[in-house]
C-alpha cells in the first residue's frame, strides 16, 4: 500500500509489536492510547459518533458549563447529552465555583458518565477575565479545590484534568498543576503545549510534555499538533507520554482515527478517502447534526464543517464561497457536485491549519488575580441560566 503522508513521516515506522500500549484513565483503560479533544462548537454527540464509527478511543464533549447546566440552560444541557450507544461517554466540565463543580460531577456520574475532564485551558477572554478555564492554575488552591470537588462529586467516575503550559512565558504552571491533579486525585492530566498567550500560533513545545511526563506518576496526555497519525507515534516515541489527544487535527478528517488505530496496532493505514468518500462521511455528518440539533442550527453548523471536509480539494475554494446559502441537505448536495469525486485526499491538506488563526494575545485576567496566588476563590461567575448559556453560544462559534 502507497503510504499518504508529508515528507515529515515518509519514513516514520509503525508501531512495533508491544511499543504502545492502553492508556488508564482510573479504571478505563483505553485502546488505542487516543483521546478527542474537547473542542467547543465541534465535539457534539454527531461528530463524536462519526469519529467513534472509525476508530476507537475516548472521545470528549465540548466544555460543559456547570452553572449554565445546573441553571437548566437548554443548550448547555443538549451539548452535554448523548445517546444510548455512547460508551465510554466522556464529558468536559467548565466551571470555577467548586460548589457548582461538585454538583454537576454528581449529576453526570449519576447519568452513567464514564469520564470526567476539566478544563483549565481555555484562553478565550470571557472566560480568562472571569478567572476562568486557564487563568484558574494560577491559583493552584482554587484549582485543587475545583479538582477535589469534581472527585468528591464523581464518586469513583476518574477525574482528568486538561491545562496549557501556562498563562503566558512569564507564569509556566502546568508543572504545578500536575502535582495538584496528583495530590487531589485526578487520574490523568492532558498538557496542551502552548501557552494561553499563545492560543494556536508556533508550534507547540512537545519538551514541555516529555518533563511533565518525568515529574508525575499518573497518566500524561500530550496534546498540540497531532495533523497525521504519524505525529501521534512521533509524541509518543520523543516525550514518553502515556496517550495524546487529537484537536484539529481531525476537522473534516474522521477517519484519521481508523489511521490512529492502525499505526498504533503496527498497520499501515489505508490511504486517506477521495472526494467522493469525504463526500458521503460529510453527508452522514451533516444528517446527524440536523436530526441533533433540528434542521436549522445543524444546517448553520454544517457551514463550518462544509469547508473542513473541503480543504485543499478544487474547488474548495467555490464551495466556502457557497456557505451562506447552505440550507439543507440538499443545498450540501449541491455543493459537492460541482467537485470531482474521484479525485484523491491532497497531500498538502494534510498538515492545513483549520478552525484557529496564527494571532497571539495578552491574557485577560480579574484585576490582582496575579497578586494573590494563595487564593482560592474566583470572581462570581456569569450568575444567571441566560449569561451562562451566552458563553455556550460564544464558544459555539469554536
Ligand atoms: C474550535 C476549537 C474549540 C476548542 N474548545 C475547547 C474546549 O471546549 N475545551 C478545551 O479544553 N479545549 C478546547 N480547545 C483546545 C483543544 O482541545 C486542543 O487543546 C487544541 O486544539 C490543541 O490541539 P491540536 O493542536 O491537536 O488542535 C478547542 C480548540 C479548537 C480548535
Amino acid at each position: 500500500m502507497t503510504r499518504v503522508a508529508s515528507e515529515l513521516h515518509r519514513d516514520t515506522p509503525v508501531a512495533a509489536p508491544g511499543e504502545v500500549r492502553p492508556l488508564a484513565v482510573g479504571p478505563l483503560s483505553v485502546w488505542p492510547p487516543v483521546v478527542l479533544a474537547p473542542m467547543a462548537g465541534v465535539t457534539n454527540y454527531p461528530f463524536r459518533a462519526l469519529c467513534r464509527r472509525f476508530g476507537a478511543g475516548l472521545y470528549v464533549s465540548e466544555m460543559i458549563t456547570a452553572r449554565g447546566f445546573l441553571l437548566g440552560n437548554r443548550l448547555t444541557q443538549l451539548l452535554a447529552s448523548s445517546r444510548q450507544d455512547e460508551a465510554p461517554r466522556s464529558v468536559q466540565i467548565y466551571g470555577s465555583e467548586p460548589a457548582d463543580v461538585e454538583e454537576f460531577a454528581r449529576a453526570l456520574a449519576g447519568e452513567g458518565v464514564s469520564h470526567i475532564d476539566m478544563n483549565f485551558g481555555c484562553p478565550v477572554p470571557k472566560v480568562t477575565r472571569c478567572g476562568g478555564g486557564s487563568a484558574i492554575p494560577l491559583r493552584p488552591r482554587l484549582l485543587a479545590r475545583l479538582v477535589r470537588a469534581a472527585v468528591r462529586g464523581g464518586g469513583g467516575v476518574p477525574v482528568t484534568i486538561k491545562v496549557r503550559k501556562g498563562t503566558d512565558d512569564a507564569h509556566l504552571s502546568y508543572l504545578d498543576a500536575g502535582r495538584v491533579a496528583e495530590d487531589e486525585g485526578a487520574a490523568a492530566i492532558g498538557l496542551h503545549a502552548r501557552t494561553a498567550a499563545q492560543l494556536y500560533s508556533g508550534e507547540a513545545d512537545w519538551d514541555a510534555i516529555a518533563q511533565l511526563k518525568r515529574a508525575l506518576r499518573i497518566p500524561v496526555l500530550g496534546n498540540g499538533d497531532i495533523w497525521e497519525c504519524w505525529d501521534a507515534l512521533a509524541m509518543l516515541r520523543r516525550t514518553g507520554c502515556d496517550g495524546v489527544i487529537v484537536g484539529r487535527g481531525c476537522l473534516g478528517r474522521p477517519w484519521l482515527f481508523r489511521e490512529l488505530a492502525d499505526v498504533c496496532a503496527g498497520r499501515e493505514p489505508a490511504p486517506p478517502p477521495c472526494f467522493g468518500a469525504v463526500a458521503e462521511i460529510a453527508l452522514e455528518h451533516a444528517a446527524g447534526l440536523v436530526e441533533f440539533f433540528g434542521p436549522r442550527m445543524g444546517m448553520l453548523q454544517m457551514r463550518k464543517w462544509a469547508a473542513w471536509y473541503t480543504k485543499g480539494f478544487r474547488g474548495g475554494n467555490a464551495v466556502r464561497a457557497g456557505l451562506n446559502g447552505l440550507h439543507t441537505l440538499d443545498d450540501l448536495r449541491a455543493l459537492f457536485a460541482a467537485l470531482d469525486p474521484s479525485e484523491p485526499f491532497p497531500r498538502a491538506a494534510l498538515r492545513a491549519q483549520r478552525a484557529k488563526s496564527g494571532r497571539v494575545q495578552t491574557v485577560a485576567l480579574p484585576q490582582g488575580w496575579l497578586d494573590d496566588p494563595l487564593a482560592d476563590t474566583a470572581p462570581a461567575e456569569a450568575c444567571d441560566a441566560d449569561e451562562a448559556g451566552q458563553l455556550d453560544d460564544a464558544l459555539q462559534g469554536g
